[in-house]
């Protein structure tokens, strides 16, 4: 869905959830599931909010929320706290008869959207003409449902960026190359962890639709796309060396999204539940610089006050499309509900639906 589509389907909240106070949203919510009960499923987030946090049934990263909804039978309706792609997906892993419901359409990813199926289309055809049938797609699960299709379609899969590392070593056991959608930043992490040299990676720039690459195009083993989170694009080695120069004790922990820089010179790297493991075992007394989502950083700090942990760029600000499921949004969700009526239900076009899954499953079967 783009932008114009999701702002024309998108409801505007009615102004008496405004006026609410958050013990009345809190009870009308609680009273909602307790009537629901097992009909209902919440799955959120690490990223959401805590006023929206507070009420998921399971939480976890992107994979394990697929996971959770991939396995889920029994709840008729999956009230979703993330953001849109996440809700697609649980849409695809979930039956027919299971609606899956997004509290506020608005609520992308603005990487998901640096992908679009019409460039995807025509990068392809360029490519196949430069490198033949030698690639293999991979995206990240933080794209469309039809990018996940066009995967599908063509051999390839999805990937978290837990999962990442192992889906491409699997990847080149099925071709020479990969192209890897939409984040560069996750492919050229993941790629190099495995020992792929810089040189051997090139940018596909949807813009100019041309490859950006001073190498032989026979040297070349990594198709990135050019595209980034604009959240963690704003951890800089700045930031890192004032650190090291100011709290040499602190370690540094970030997420893939980061940029190839910033992950080289951190200690560790990782998804947002290998960031939460990683600082849940640490000993007490222990200081982490933390490059991830503010809410994340926020409820880490708040859950470990034995720690010392903050956010690696002290001016961040939380990712603004999965701050846009609010505790006002998810009450008004549930209310229309109790109504009989599904506001914002997110349903996968049929004719991406298979391939879709096809991707989705690759990946499932190898997590
Ligand atoms: P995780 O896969 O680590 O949950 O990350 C998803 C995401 O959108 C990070 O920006
Ligand atoms: Fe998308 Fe970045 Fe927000 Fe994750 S943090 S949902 S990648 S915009």
């Amino acid at each position: 869905m783009n932008v114009f589509d999701t702002l024309q389907q998108s409801k505007k909240l009615p102004d008496v959830y405004r006026q609410m106070t958050r013990v009345e949203l809190e009870e009308r919510i609680r009273q909602h599931k307790e009537r629901l009960g097992k009909k209902l499923l919440m799955l959120g987030h690490h990223y959401q909010r805590d006023e929206v946090f507070q009420f998921a049934d399971q939480t976890g990263d992107s994979l394990q929320l697929a996971q959770m909804a991939a396995k889920e039978k029994e709840a008729q309706f999956i009230v979703f706290c993330g953001v849109h792609f996440m809700a697609e997906t649980a849409d695809l892993l979930t039956s027919e008869e299971q609606t899956v419901l997004l509290p506020d359409l608005r609520a992308g990813c603005s990487m998901a959207d640096m992908a679009d199926i019409h460039q995807t289309e025509r990068a392809w055809e360029r490519l196949q003409l430069m490198f033949g049938d030698t690639i293999l797609p991979l995206t990240y699960v933080n794209s469309t449902a039809a990018i996940k299709a066009f995967c599908g379609r063509n051999g390839g899969a999805t990937v978290t960026s837990s999962n990442a590392k192992k889906m491409l070593e699997w990847a080149f056991t099925q071709k020479e190359r990969l192209l890897f959608l939409p984040d560069q930043h996750l492919g050229r992490n993941t790629a190099y962890e495995l020992g792929i040299p810089l040189e051997a990676m090139a940018v596909w720039n949807p813009e100019t639709e041309r490859l950006e690459t001073d190498q032989p195009l026979e040297n070349i083993r990594v198709i990135l796309w050019k595209g980034h989170c604009s959240v963690h694009e704003k951890f800089t080695v700045k930031h890192i060396e004032h650190l090291r120069k100011n709290e040499p004790d602190m370690s540094i922990i970030v997420h893939p999204e980061c940029t190839h820089d910033v992950v080289i010179h951190a200690d560790d790297a990782g998804s947002t539940h290998y960031i939460i493991k990683t600082i849940e075992s640490a000993d007490s007394g222990t200081k982490w610089a933390v490059g991830t989502e503010m809410n994340l950083v926020n409820r880490l700090a708040n859950e470990h006050p034995d720690k010392e942990i903050v956010s690696l760029n002290p001016t961040m600000c939380p990712c603004l499309t999965m701050n846009r499921i609010d505790i006002e949004h998810l009450c008004w969700s549930l209310d229309q509900l109790a109504e009989g009526i599904f506001q914002h239900p997110i349903k996968v076009e049929d004719k991406d639906r298979g391939q879709a899954l096809l991707a989705l499953q690759r990946m499932l079967d190898r997590a």
